[in-house]
This record gives C-alpha cells, sequence and structure tokens, in this order.
C-alpha cells in the first residue's frame, strides 16, 4: 500500500527543511571516491532458444555477504545464502503470456523452496510444503523444476517458502520482471532494498539483520547508497525484499506507474511512497537522488533525518504522455462480506494470529471458485501488517471507508493499526491460498492462514 504524504507547510516542515540542509552538508563530505557504482543488473541465462520459453537455472547455497557502509567505512559480513551466489539472485526476465521453467539446485544444508511472489501460478508451483498442501519440499541436494505459464505483467520477486524469515534473511531473493512489449519503457531494472543491522560491537562478525526497528543500513541491490546508471530506460522497479523492514521512500519529481499487480489505471506524481515487505512500486525517474526515512512497523510515523538510499542517473528524460494508461473507477463496494480477516497478536507474547487461530493450527477459509468474494480486514494489533494473498490478486475497495481515486491491484497491502480494509478478491485460480503478513517472523509465529478457492 502507498499513502502518499501531502506536505502541508506545518511546524513539521520547517523541521524537515532543516534536516535537509544538514543532509547536504553530510553528504558532500562523503569521500564519492568510494561510492559504489550499479551498472550491472544480472540476468539469469535463458538455455532455450525458443522465444516463449525462458528456461533457467537457480541454484540455492551458502555464500558469505559483505555489506560495506562507504559512508562510514564499517562492513558486515553475513554467513548467509543466495542463489548462484549473487546478491540479490539472477533477474528473471520474461514477457507476458511465456512459459517459465526453473530448475532449482538445493546446495543447503536443509529443505528449501520458490515461491513466485505475486504471480498467479498453479499450487502445485506456489513453494508452499506442509501438511495442508501435502507438497514435499526441495531436499538439501536434489532438484526440483518448476514450470508455468506467466499472463500478468508487472514487477514481482521470487524467495523461499520453506524457513521463510530465517532463508529470506540470508539473502535468498531476486526479482521477476514481466515485460508487457507494448509498454514504452517495458524493461526497466529492479532495485530490491533490504536493511541490514551492525553488530552493536562493531566487529561485524553475527547475523544482526532481523529486527524490529530502523537501526541498520539499507542496501539497494546489496550496496550501500550506490550511484545507478540507466541507459535507455527511466524505469525503477522497487522491491522491498526486507524480513521486517518498512522503508519510507522520499522520491523526487518521479512518477509512479504500476504496483503490485502492473499498470496504474493512471499515473502519479510521487514525492514518497511507503513500501512494506513485499510490496513493489515502478516509478519512472530522471536523474535524481532517492533518500529514505526510518519509519518502523510498531506503528507511525516517518520519524528521523532523511538518509541518501540510492543516486540516480540516466541517459534519457521519460514522456508520460507516451504511455497509455486505461483509467478505471474502483468497483462498486456491494456491502457485503464474504470472508472476515481479524489480525490480532502483540510484540510482547509475540503471538500473532488471524481471526484468534494460530498457524499451522487454523481452518482453511472456504471461498466458491470464479466469483468475486468481499474480504475484509481489521488490524486490531498494536503494529503495522503487510498482508500478502498468494495465487490471487485483489482490488482495494475502502480504506477506512474510503474508496480509492482510481481501480488498484494489489496482491501485499499494509494494514495500519485500527484500520479497516475491504478488498474485492478474484477467486480466479483455485487452490489453498497462503494468506500472511509479510513481517516474515510475524506470519512464522501464527499470523498465517488459508484460502481455499474450490
Ligand atoms: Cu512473498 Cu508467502 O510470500
Ligand atoms: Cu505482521
Amino acid at each position: 500500500m502507498i499513502p502518499l504524504y501531502v506536505y502541508i507547510p506545518t511546524l513539521a516542515s520547517c523541521v524537515s527543511t532543516n534536516i535537509q540542509t544538514e543532509n547536504t552538508v553530510a553528504m558532500q563530505s562523503l569521500s564519492n571516491r568510494d561510492q559504489p557504482t550499479l551498472d550491472r543488473f544480472p540476468e539469469a541465462e535463458d538455455l532455450d532458444s525458443r522465444p516463449d520459453i525462458v528456461h533457467i537455472r537457480l541454484r540455492a547455497g551458502k555464500k558469505k555477504h559483505t555489506i560495506f557502509d562507504w559512508t562510514t567505512g564499517k562492513t558486515i559480513t553475513v554467513e548467509g545464502y543466495a542463489y548462484n551466489d549473487m546478491l540479490p539472485g539472477p533477474i528473471i526476465r520474461i514477457q507476458k503470456g511465456n512459459t517459465l521453467i526453473v530448475d532449482v539446485f538445493n546446495d543447503l544444508e536443509e529443505p528449501t523452496t520458490i515461491h513466485w511472489h505475486g504471480l498467479q501460478v498453479p499450487m502445485e508451483m506456489d513453494g508452499v510444503s506442509g501438511h495442508h498442501t501435502g507438497l514435499e519440499p526441495i531436499l538439501p541436494q536434489t532438484s526440483k523444476r518448476y514450470e508455468f505459464t506467466v499472463q500478468q505483467t508487472g514487477t514481482f520477486w521470487y524467495h523461499p517458502h520453506y524457513d521463510t524469515a530465517n532463508q529470506v534473511n540470508h539473502g535468498l531473493y531476486g526479482a521477476i520482471i514481466v515485460e508487457d512489449p507494448t509498454d514504452p519503457d517495458s524493461g526497466g531494472i529492479p532495485l530490491i532494498v533490504d536493511d541490514w543491522t551492525f553488530p552493536y560491537d562493531g566487529d561485524g562478525s553475527t547475523m544482526e539483520h532481523f529486527k524490529e526497528s530502523n537501526e541498520g543500513i539499507w542496501t539497494v541491490n546489496g550496496l550501500v547508497y550506490p550511484k545507478i546508471e540507466l541507459a535507455d530506460s527511466n524505469r525503477l522497479r522497487w522491491i522491498n525484499a526486507s524480513n521486517t523492514g518498512y522503508i519510507d521512500l522520499d522520491l523526487d519529481n518521479a512518477t509512479w506507474i504500476a504496483n503490485d499487480q502492473g499498470i496504474l489505471s493512471a499515473p502519479q506524481s510521487l514525492e514518497s511512497a511507503l513500501l512494506v515487505p513485499g510490496d513493489r512500486i515502478d516509478i519512472l525517474s530522471n536523474t535524481a537522488i532517492a533518500y529514505h526515512f526510518p519509519y518502523s512497523h510498531l506503528g507511525g510515523e516517518r520519524f528521523g533525518e532523511k538518509l541518501p538510499l540510492a543516486q540516480i542517473s540516466t541517459t534519457t528524460t521519460y514522456n508520460i504522455d507516451a504511455w497509455n494508461f486505461t483509467e478505471e473507477i474502483p468497483s462498486a463496494d456491494p456491502s457485503h462480506t464474504d470472508v472476515f480477516l481479524s489480525l490480532q497478536g502483540d510484540t510482547h507474547s509475540n503471538t500473532w494470529m488471524i481471526n484468534g487461530e494460530v498457524f499451522p493450527m487454523i481452518t482453511p477459509m472456504e471461498i466458491p471458485a470464479y466469483r468475486n468474494t468481499i474480504v475484509e480486514i481489521r488490524n486490531v494489533s498494536p503494529t503495522e501488517h503487510p498482508l500478502h494473498i498468494h495465487g490471487l490478486r485483489f482490488e482495494v475497495l475502502s480504506i477506512d471507508g474510503i474508496a480509492p481515486l482510481h481501480k488498484r491491484m494489489e496482491d501485499t497491502i499494509n494494514i495500519a493499526p485500527l484500520q479497516r480494509i475491504r478488498i474485492l478478491l478474484y477467486a480466479d485460480n483455485i487452490g489453498d491460498w497462503m494468506t500472511h503478513c509479510h513481517i516474515l517472523p510475524h506470519g512464522e509465529h501464527g499470523m498465517m492462514t488459508i484460502l481455499r478457492v474450490r
């Protein structure tokens, strides 16, 4: 979910003006010599020469990550995991309508799976194992082939769905770009943000990447405050792959063109965007610096000083008039409710629930197939939760009774404490679909259920 902040000239904005000045000074004293350049965006090699099939190989294995913060000279090393030894894993690029085949080899010492976050795939391909689905994970030193046809367009990502919080936290994630060849700028690059906490003793030897507040450092494609060089595209596809971290992006003169489920029904100029774990937004940007503000999912507003996240330079200037948006108003809310989800729990017990149930002791919710289902979600807990629904996509009908300006399609949506969100779920994919908080430790501590579409 992307709340837009409007800058009203109050005391708060005076404060942020001061901050900006301080930041500019701080940045000038950085030694730009050390700033890393992000000009390589490795893509998975397509092993199939047929134009409508993308066949790639992924190997999940151990990998030591070295995160160097050139702005302070500190380094964190993490005994982590990676796909094909890369952080993030290789980009999977495919065109709408084509078939994706992925052969995964598990070189870890524990089982794993891959989930294709946001893509509507058959249930056996969704990467969810366990007694609810009867599906097996990929055991160590074995392989599995995932194969499905891609019918959506947009920015998606892949990550394990076995011991999920732990494995994603170790660095197993990568971007999936599904191109619509009719877009004026269908390519672009993924910018995957993740957060890392420096060990307080400073020697950088421990795995301290789990955290509940923003006290660490954010990386973009594994680098701290990189210079990003874009050739022949202005399209940045932001993905938040953090386990728990919310990032409040502060963008200059950007145009927001797509979210979780592809192109918006109208472009919007964007000053800032809250990107919650699992969330994606595509923006068009010219040369600019992207900043972020610290933000805690424990509730509330951005806080602290704005911090530089990425320095973007482009060789082209975008023209929004070249894009065809199909202006659509939100569907009418029929005002009945088919499924009710109450998000519950608290940080003291660290038990998280949906409708009083702690996963895996849950009752799947039955949904008739091929019928639109109205779901009402209420957050009665004290923290925010990014709710993600597998296998399906949904339209946002209202947030606290207010309909969005334009039709808005999502698969991940943030719900603030005491918020009430109504969605129209397109129940067009048969299966048992995991529905959970994408603050991954919350999901693992119970905030997960199943929508059973039959
Ligand atoms: Cu991105 Cu169930 O996950
Ligand atoms: Cu949560």
